[in-house]
């Protein structure tokens, strides 16, 4: 169980993160939406231990890893594909899956990690020489995906990873993820603008706003409750 209580995050003077609760359901995936700004990142972030944390507290399995380094949270099982897609562009396609693969908990062996990333997505195999700066956006958030994924995290934290993407690679990578993180158990938080694609593949979702949770409550119901127009009209 993941679970955060109280947690207020601030950048000097700006209060991106005021007072929200939230558990993460073991085994499902946790949606948290809100437009740009309200937040989203730095609830993430506390999560992996790269935000400025004023107050409250991030609990794994009951534990207070609040303080525990960024490096250290890897080893609890914590895996994360955040924003800006962060890749090493100079580097291979493989040496960006095996940095991945060497720095995370491991559960398999490499030959069989990387053959299950090219066994999910062919094209990587395909381009598997060439640097990871060459790659289309859709193809660099393969490897992202895949390097979050490639040591069977216990958790983890997808910022936007539909951000920027075709709607047919959205609908890949997605595929993806549920299906990963259904065959391994695992427990995911996404942040998402996209209200009806995150609510479409969650079983529970958090609406953010302003550094606050304005709205909870099981996917199913925030979409027939008419959640998604209303913030639609709100946003636009
Ligand atoms: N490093 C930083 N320094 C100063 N302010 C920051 C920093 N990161 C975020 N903020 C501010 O904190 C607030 C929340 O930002 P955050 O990135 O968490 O939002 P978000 O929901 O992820 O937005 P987006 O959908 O645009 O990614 C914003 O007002 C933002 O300007
Ligand atoms: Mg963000």
């Amino acid at each position: 169980m993941l679970e955060i209580r109280d947690l207020a995050v601030s950048y000097g003077a700006v209060e991106a993160v005021r007072g929200v609760n939230l558990r993460a359901e073991p085994g499902a995936i946790t949606a948290i939406i809100g437009a740009n700004g309200a937040g989203k990142s730095s609830l993430l972030r506390a999560i992996s231990g790269l935000a400025p944390v004023r107050g409250g507290a991030v609990l794994l399995e009951g534990r207070d890893i609040t303080r525990v380094p960024a490096s250290r949270r890897a080893a609890l099982g914590i895996a994360q594909a955040m924003e800006g897609r962060r890749i090493f562009r100079d580097l291979s396609v493989e040496e960006n899956l095996q940095l991945a693969w060497r720095f995370g908990r491991k559960s398999a062996p490499w030959s069989r990690a990387i053959a299950q990333v090219y066994a999910n997505f062919p094209i990587l195999s395909e381009k598997r020489r060439g640097p990871a700066g060459l790659l289309s956006g859709g193809q660099q958030q393969m490897v992202i995906v895949s390097a979050a994924t490639i040591c069977n995290p216990s958790y983890l934290l997808l910022d936007e990873p539909s951000l920027g993407l075709a709607p047919i690679i959205v609908r890949e990578i997605y595929a993806f993820i549920t299906e990963s993180c259904r065959e391994h158990g695992t427990t995911v938080l996404l942040a998402e603008q996209m209200a009806t694609l995150a609510l479409k593949v969650s079983t529970y979702g958090y609406v953010l706003r302003q550094g606050r949770v304005i709205r909870e409550g099981a996917s199913r119901e925030l979409v027939e409750t008419g959640l998604v127009a209303s913030l639609s009209a709100a946003y636009l």
